[in-house]
């Protein structure tokens, strides 16, 4: 029998700190108009400082293993996405699992704003495969660090916060049923953070240069964008036999309005079936799906049964899409239940017809041959 991986908890954080477009005036060439326009952004939460990648992790974990109803002592596989750990090695999954009091595997994916979404891919398969019973997927960034406020271009776009779920095993049609991903890293450099891999080394030249932070071809990033939430979209919807009009809630990267609004006209989906908040939290790259994904719930916007995509793009270049059905659906195991013990009774009648023939023959042939 196939094992599902059912998302049954949620939970997000964002630090306390905002920063409005009206702050940003202050600091660089830059207007609410503007960015308001371009992007969709109002305001955006930035860490405290000393405030690091575990620690929101922890607060979005910690209410998802709540909402859970699940011990952290019964976690059994915690799998982090981001770009953005508390330090170059090891991992900052590590104090998360660590906070949780438990010896379970932990680890890390860097895949930019698509860590979470490989991560949630990536534990589906453990939970289907019967390695664990459950585990918890996380998605977190705190690219402010990373950002020069001086540059107009980057600096308007990002901010910080941490989104986490979730997923127990289940025999129930529930959590991915179709999905896809991929990366192509000839588009690397569009999205970067240069310095201080092994490539550049520490190297103090890095401030100079200003390598340090992030870099963005923004149009490339944005035209890779649209077409790849639009045909990834359509490709997972076709792969689990569905159609758009079966779609109920597109929860996409919060990368910039204007490129949920194109995929969205490309896709023919009105934008009532799109969940948006990037004007509250800006880009928060690898927290940006299970963030908008928890206010989505929280909103009553997902409800048991509903079928979910779930459309990541970013950094690398990556992308990956899942389509998720929400919740445990009942009718539907009554429906499946009950056609899979009519096929079973089908199967049973044909074997036993076949068992009966074959005596019938059987006997035939003795009483000839007698
Ligand atoms: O999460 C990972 C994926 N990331 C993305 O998907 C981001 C994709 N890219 C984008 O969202 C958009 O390309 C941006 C929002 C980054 C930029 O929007 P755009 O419409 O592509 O603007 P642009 O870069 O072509 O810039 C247009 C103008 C330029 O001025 P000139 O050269 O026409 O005089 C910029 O200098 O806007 C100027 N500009 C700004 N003006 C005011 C750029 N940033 C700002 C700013 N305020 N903050």
């Amino acid at each position: 029998m196939q094992r599902y991986a059912q998302i049954t908890g949620w939970g997000m954080y964002v630090p306390e700190r905002r920063l409005t477009n009206q702050d940003l005036e202050k600091m660089v060439d830059t207007s609410d108009e503007w960015i308001t326009s371009r992007t969709g952004i109002k305001e955006r939460r930035i860490v405290a400082p000393g405030e690091a990648c575990s620690d929101l992790s922890i607060k979005a974990m910690d209410q998802a293993l709540a909402v859970a109803g699940l011990a952290p002592t019964d976690v059994e596989l915690v799998i982090l996405g981001t770009s953005t750990p508390d330090y170059l090695m090891p991992g900052a999954v590590f104090l998360v699992q660590d906070h949780l009091g438990v010896r379970c595997p932990a680890f890390e994916i860097r895949a930019g704003c698509c860590g979470f979404m490989y991560g949630l891919v990536a534990a589906t398969q453990f939970l289907a495969a019967g390695a664990c019973r459950n585990a918890v997927v996380i998605g977190t960034e705190i690219i402010s660090t990373y950002l020069d406020w001086t540059d107009r271009n980057t600096c308007v776009l990002f901010g910080d916060g941490s989104g986490a779920v979730v997923l127990e095993a289940t025999d129930t049609p529930s959590g991915i049923l179709s999905y896809e991903m991929g990366a192509d890293g000839s588009g690397l450099d569009w999205l970067v953070i240069p310095a201080f891999g092994s490539r550049y080394g520490v190297d103090p030249k890095a401030f100079e240069t200003g390598d340090v932070y992030i870099h963005m071809q923004g149009k490339k990033v944005f035209r890779f964008a649209v077409e790849s939430m639009v045909e990834v979209t359509r490709r997972v919807v076709y792969k689990a036999g569905l159609t758009m009009d079966d779609i109920d809630l597109i929860i996409p990267h919060q990368a910039n309005a204007r490129i949920i609004e194109y995929a969205a006209k490309m896709l023919r989906v009105p934008m009532e079936k799109v969940y948006v908040n990037i004007d509250r939290y800006g880009n928060t790259s690898a927290a940006s799906i299970p963030m908008a994904l928890v206010e989505a719930v929280q909103e009553g916007r997902v409800k048991d049964g509903d079928k979910v995509i779930l459309n990541g793009f970013g950094a690398g270049l990556t992308w990956a899409t899942t389509l998720v059905q929400w919740g445990k659906v009942e009718a539907q195991m009554l429906e499946a239940g009950f056609w899979q013990t009519v096929l079973g009774q089908a199967r049973q009648v044909n074997a036993r017809a076949r068992d009966l023939v074959s005596n019938v023959s059987m006997l035939i042939a003795a009483a000839r041959s007698s």
